[in-house]
C-alpha cells in the first residue's frame, strides 16, 4: 500500500534466513557498517526497508511473507521487503558490478596490468546491475505514500535513484555511499557509459550523502571532471541536466550507551574471563575486521611481525588477537586472501611461538559478544585499511576501552575526526605500522586516558540517529 512516508532501501537488510535440511527458517542479523548504523535507526521510526533476498533462505522468507513483507520480522527491525531478484540478475550485479567493480575502485584495489578488463562479459553484467536497480526503483514507486522520503543506500544502488525519480517526480529522494569515492584518474578506469551512468544515477537524488568532506570532493570532482556539472564546492552543490543536487557530508558514529549496555551483558563477561585465561596479563594488541581486501590484515600481521623482531623485549609479554571475520566468500580474490591472512599468522606462530606464549590469536569465526570482549581488553586496537568509507571499529573500540592506544590508517574517513588522538599510520608502510604498535604499547598511562578520552568523545559526537535525521532533514 502507498502508506510508507519514510522508505530505506539497500542490498543487504537487517536480517537474513538460512534454510535447514528441514525446512525451517532461521533468522540472524546482518552485519558491516551500513546495518550496524542503520538497524538502530530502522528499530525506532516507522519506516519500511526494501532489500534485497541473499540466499534461498532469503528467497523462501520472502515468498512465505505477503506481498514479501516481513512486518517486524523479530529482531524490532519495523517492516522489511525482501525483493526476490532471479539469482542470477543478482549474482552479477552484486559479485561481479558492485563488489568485483565498484568496490575495487572505490577502494583503490585494482592490480592494473591485469584488472579490471571491461569485455563483453562486463556489458552483461552491467546489464544485470541495471535490472537489479529497476527492481528497486520499481519496488520503491509502488510503495511510497506521495510526497515520501527515500533514502537509497551504496553502491550496489547507484542507478536507483535516477530510476526512481522518472517513476514517481513527487518523491523526495536521497543517496548515501557508505565507501570512499574515487578521485576521477581512478574512477576513470570504468568505461565512459557506465561512469556517466552512475554519476547520474546518484545525481537523480535532491540529496548526496558522503562520510567525510574527502569522499564528498571526490564525487564533485568526477562530476565535474566526467559530465562536465556545475560544481560550487563551497555550497556543496552539483547541476546538472537542469536539476541541482546537494552534496552533504553525514560522518557516522557510535551510540556509545547502547553500544555499553550490550557490552555489559553476560554472555561479554564470560568471553572476557575466557580470554583473560587464555592470555594471562600479557598486553593486548586487538584488530577486528570482516576478511576484507580493503582491510589490509596481511600488512597489519607483518607490521606486527616486524615489530617482535625489533622488540624483542617484548616476546612472551603481548599477543595480537586477530578477528577476521567471513565476507564475499563468492568472489576468488576473498577466499585467495583469507588463505594469506592464515598463513601469515601461521608464519608468526612458526617464528615466535614457545611452549607457553601463542604471539598471535587468529579468529575467523564470527562472534560478536566476544569482539565486544576483546575491545574491553584491548590495549592497543589496529585499524589499517588501504582506504575505508569511515570504519566504525575505529570508533566502538575507544569507548569499550577508553585507555586503550589506537593506531589508525590515515586513509580511513575515521581518520578525519579521531586522526589527532590517535597515532596515524600509512597503511602501506608495514615499518611505521611497527613502530606505531610499539609507541601504543609503551604510552603512558596518563597520556593513553587523555587520547582515550577524546577519542570516545569524537567516536560518540554523531551517533546513529543524528547521521540519519539530519539527512532526513536535508530532504525537507
Ligand atoms: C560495507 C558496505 C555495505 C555492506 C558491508 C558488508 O560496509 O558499505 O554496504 O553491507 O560492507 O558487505 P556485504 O557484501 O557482506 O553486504
Amino acid at each position: 500500500g502507498l502508506l510508507n512516508a519514510i522508505l530505506v532501501a539497500s542490498n543487504r537488510g537487517p536480517v537474513s534466513f538460512t534454510l535447514s535440511e528441514d525446512g525451517s527458517l532461521s533468522m540472524r542479523r546482518g552485519g558491516g557498517g551500513l546495518v550496524s548504523g542503520l538497524a538502530e535507526v530502522a528499530r525506532d521510526l516507522n519506516m519500511l526497508w526494501v532489500c534485497a533476498a541473499l540466499s534461498d533462505g532469503d528467497r523462501g522468507a520472502a515468498r512465505l511473507a505477503p506481498g514479501g513483507r516481513l512486518d517486524h520480522a523479530g529482531y524490532d527491525t519495523g517492516a522489511v521487503r525482501m525483493l526476490d531478484i532471479p539469482p542470477t540478475i543478482f549474482h552479477r550485479a552484486y559479485n561481479a558490478v558492485a563488489n568485483s567493480t565498484l568496490w575495487f575502485v572505490n577502494h583503490l584495489l585494482y592490480d592494473t596490468p591485469n584488472r579490471p578488463q571491461f569485455d563483453a562479459r562486463f556489458g552483461r553484467e552491467w546489464e544485470s546491475y541495471q535490472a537489479y536497480n529497476e527492481a528497486f526503483a520499481m519496488a520503491l514507486a509502488e510503495e511510497a505514500a506521495h510526497g515520501a522520503r527515500v533514502m537509497v543506500q551504496d553502491y550496489h544502488l547507484s542507478l536507483a535513484p535516477a530510476m526512481l525519480r522518472g517513476e514517481r517526480p513527487d518523491l523526495r529522494v536521497a543517496h548515501f555511499s557508505h565507501t570512499p569515492w574515487a578521485p576521477p584518474e581512478y574512477f576513470n578506469l570504468l568505461p565512459d557509459d557506465v561512469g556517466i551512468e552512475l554519476l547520474e544515477g546518484i545525481l537523480g537524488a535532491d540529496h548526496a550523502g558522503f562520510l567525510t568532506a574527502r569522499w564528498a570532493g571526490a564525487f564533485m570532482d568526477c562530476c565535474e571532471a566526467v559530465l562536465g556539472a556545475g560544481v560550487d564546492r563551497t555550497a556543496r552543490t552539483v547541476t546538472h541536466g537542469g536539476r541541482t543536487t546537494r552534496i552533504g557530508v553525514h560522518g557516522l558514529g557510535v551510540d556509545g550507551d547502547a553500544l555499553w549496555a550490550r557490552a555489559r551483558e553476560p554472555d561479554v563477561e564470560s568471553h572476557m574471563a575466557a580470554l583473560r585465561d587464555q592470555v594471562g596479563d600479557r598486553k593486548l594488541i586487538v584488530r577486528i575486521d570482516r576478511t576484507e581486501l580493503s582491510k589490509n590484515i596481511v600488512r597489519g600481521l607483518a607490521a606486527y611481525r616486524e615489530f617482535l623482531s625489533a622488540h624483542p623485549e617484548w616476546h612472551g609479554r603481548v599477543v595480537h588477537l586477530a578477528f577476521a571475520y567471513p565476507s564475499r566468500h563468492d568472489l576468488p580474490e576473498y577466499r585467495e586472501y583469507t588463505a594469506a591472512v592464515q598463513r601469515c599468522a601461521q608464519e608468526i606462530e612458526d617464528e615466535y611461538a614457545t611452549e607457553d606464549w601463542a604471539p598471535v590469536i587468529l579468529n575467523v569465526h564470527d562472534d560478536y559478544p566476544r569482539s565486544l570482549a576483546a575491545y574491553r581488553l584491548a590495549d592497543v586496537l589496529l585499524v589499517n585499511p588501504i582506504r575505508d568509507g569511515m570504519n566504525l571499529v575505529a570508533k566502538e573500540g575507544p569507548v569499550l576501552s577508553p585507555n586503550s592506544a589506537l593506531v589508525l590508517s590515515r586513509e580511513a574517513g575515521a581518520a578525519a575526526e579521531l586522526g589527532e588522538h590517535a597515532l596515524l599510520v600509512n597503511p602501506y608502510d608495514v615499518s611505521a605500522t611497527a613502530a606505531a604498535l610499539h609507541a601504543g604499547l609503551v604510552m603512558p598511562e596518563e597520556e593513553r586516558a587523555r587520547r582515550g578520552a577524546l577519542l570516545a568523545a569524537a567516536a560518540t559526537a554523531l551517533p546513529p540517529h543524528r547521521w540519519f535525521s539530519d539527512q532526513l532533514a536535508a530532504l525537507k
